[in-house]
């Protein structure tokens, strides 16, 4: 179990972000605390990467991951250098361990969004800086930060809270299911029949909601899923990678499309959320999207204030507990 720094080290080797599974909630209660600190508080850490490097491994596209990765190292001083998949072809023109081992010469940490979740894994042996996930074939753990931490904003506390996700069972829906089981916040998910989230996580995050009193529930049913939902995410139903399933996928999803019939299940008050990129008309219509409920733009914003408390534990700043 990866414990946050209990004392300032210049840079920690064995501090990384792979998965929300290797947070203790206490932890990860202490990074959402010391994110909300940093939108309040900037100038905390203003300096803290002043001649830091992060190097930024993308195998897939991105918007909201390369910028606020790079705006996160410039607000703090520091430099990032975005490297596109035919810049390191990984794993291709070399092994993932040679790249983790040149970057650790020369950088302080490493972002990777990878299509295995495995390179992350191998990224994170052979570095001896920081790894930090930023999209895997099975978790996109900075979305989930930023996730909760705009949920918070919107609703004060989340103890008893109930986050409702429909539509397909991946890597957002596999961190925000681990980290609503740490929490402590109620998270209902519904999905076709063969979509629903890897069973380890299930079970993973129904272990951890028996100490922290989540009840984690998946279905099939997109109604009983929305019922009473303080919130309501969703994500596209063909991830990247999974481009040649699309038409299957546009098949068998649109049941579980987060509409305004859908979402009137949901308490009065909740919010809408989805990552982003949407595609209007699929997984969300363009009314919810762009209504009085939805919650996405402070989701992508938060994003940039998650990822500054990231990197600056990972940079050797101390955050207060709680
Ligand atoms: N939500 C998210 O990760 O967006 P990008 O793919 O644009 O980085
Ligand atoms: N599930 C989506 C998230 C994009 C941010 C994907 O992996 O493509």
């Amino acid at each position: 179990m990866i414990k946050l720094p209990e004392r300032p080290s210049h840079l920690r080797e064995d501090y990384h972000l792979l998965s929300i599974s290797d947070y203790s909630p206490e932890a990860l209660h202490t990074l959402l605390s010391a994110a909300a600190l940093l939108k309040r508080q900037p100038s905390q850490v203003a300096q803290l990467a002043c001649g830091k490097t992060l190097a930024m491994i993308f195998e897939k596209p991105s918007l909201r991951t390369r910028v606020t990765f790079e705006v996160a190292m410039v607000h703090m001083g520091g430099h990032a250098i975005y490297l596109q998949p035919s810049d390191i072809g990984l794993g291709k023109r070399e092994p993932v361990k040679d790249v983790a081992r040149n970057l650790s010469r020369w950088c302080q940490a490493i972002m990777a969004r990878t299509f295995s979740h495995q390179s992350i894994l191998e990224l994170a042996e052979y570095a001896t800086i920081p790894v930090i996930n930023g999209l895997s074939d099975r978790e996109h753990p900075c979305q989930a930060l930023a996730d909760f931490l705009t949920f918070s904003e919107h609703k004060a506390s989340l103890a008893g809270r109930k986050l409702a996700y429909v539509g397909d069972g991946n890597n957002v829906a596999n961190s925000l299911m681990l980290l609503a089981a740490k929490l402590g916040v109620h998270f209902s998910i519904a999905c076709p029949a063969g979509f629903a989230p890897m069973a380890e996580i299930i079970e993973e995050a129904r272990a951890v909601g028996a100490d922290t009193g989540a009840v984690i529930e998946v279905t099939a049913d997109p109604v009983a899923a929305v019922t009473r939902a303080d919130a309501v995410y969703t994500d596209v139903w063909t991830s990247m990678g999974q481009e040649e399933e699309a038409a299957e996928r546009k098949r068998l999803f649109p049941p579980y499309q987060l509409n305004a019939a859908l979402l009137k299940h949901a308490k009065r008050d909740a919010i809408v959320m989805h990552c982003l990129p949407a595609h209007r008309g699929e997984e969300i219509t363009e009314d919810v999207l762009e209504g009085p409920q939805s919650a996405v733009l402070d989701q992508a914003e938060n994003r940039l204030h998650a990822q500054k408390a990231v990197l600056a534990i990972a940079f050797g700043w101390t955050p207060p507990t709680r």
